[in-house]
């Protein structure tokens, strides 16, 4: 399963990829926003920063503009991809970037039924949001598992990149369900290291052997 970090935070961004965990980033305007940034200058960076792929979303919601968002975003760096909304321009435009051999991830997912026109598209990612379903009493996970089935039944290409991820059992339960990427906060990332019998097992090995009086070299 591959791991995307959620977020436009340069300093998280660093740490997940010292952490050797993040296989790409995942942003949107509402988290370009919270950096107080300009908008392309920031796709460009994460893209500089980040060796794996790297969201970048369009603003525009008419056909035209939404196109030339694509191409500027495209052009920042070979490892940006465009990130569309689900509807039927952005539809259009991902498949029509399909053609063009640019990558696309279609956002703001929430059925089944989006998702399969999205694979219809020829998009490479599709971005379920499963915390926002289980937020007006949905199932997220329901939704990937349908999403699996559906695009294993029809051997289609796009990857099912679990979105607006809280916690590390959406991650897990993303993972049980074969879904191959999960996008998550730095925070969600550095959760699913925790454990605290990890920790309490830690210092009790230390302390035990710190009682010997005795160093690492005899
Ligand atoms: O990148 C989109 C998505 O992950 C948003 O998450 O927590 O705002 O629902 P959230």
């Amino acid at each position: 399963m591959k791991f995307f970090l959620d977020t436009a935070d340069l300093d998280e961004i660093r740490t997940g990829l010292d952490w050797g965990m993040v296989d790409g980033i995942t942003t949107n305007p509402s988290l370009i926003a919270q950096q107080g940034k300009s908008y392309l200058p920031t796709v460009r960076e994460i893209a500089r920063l980040v060796p794996g792929p790297v969201s970048g979303e369009v603003l525009a919601t008419d056909p035209e503009g939404m196109l030339d968002e694509a191409h500027r975003l495209a052009d920042l760096a070979d490892n940006v991809v465009v990130k569309l909304p689900l509807s039927p321009v952005g539809l259009k435009i991902a498949a029509q970037l399909a053609d063009e051999d640019i990558e696309t991830n279609v956002t703001l997912c929430f059925s089944a039924a989006q998702a399969l026109l999205a694979a219809k598209a020829g998009a490479t990612y599709i971005s379920p949001f499963v915390g926002r379903l289980d937020d007006v009493g949905q199932s997220g996970m329901e939704l990937i598992e349908q999403i699996v089935t559906v695009y294993e039944n029809y051997d289609y290409d796009t990857e099912v990149l679990v979105a607006s991820v809280r916690h590390p059992m959406h991650v897990v339960e993303a993972a049980i369900l074969g879904a191959d990427v999960a996008t998550v906060p730095f925070k969600v990332l550095a959760q699913l290291y925790k454990h605290p019998l990890t920790d309490a097992g830690l210092d009790r090995f230390l302390a035990d052997w710190q009682k010997t009086g005795r160093s690492f070299d005899d």
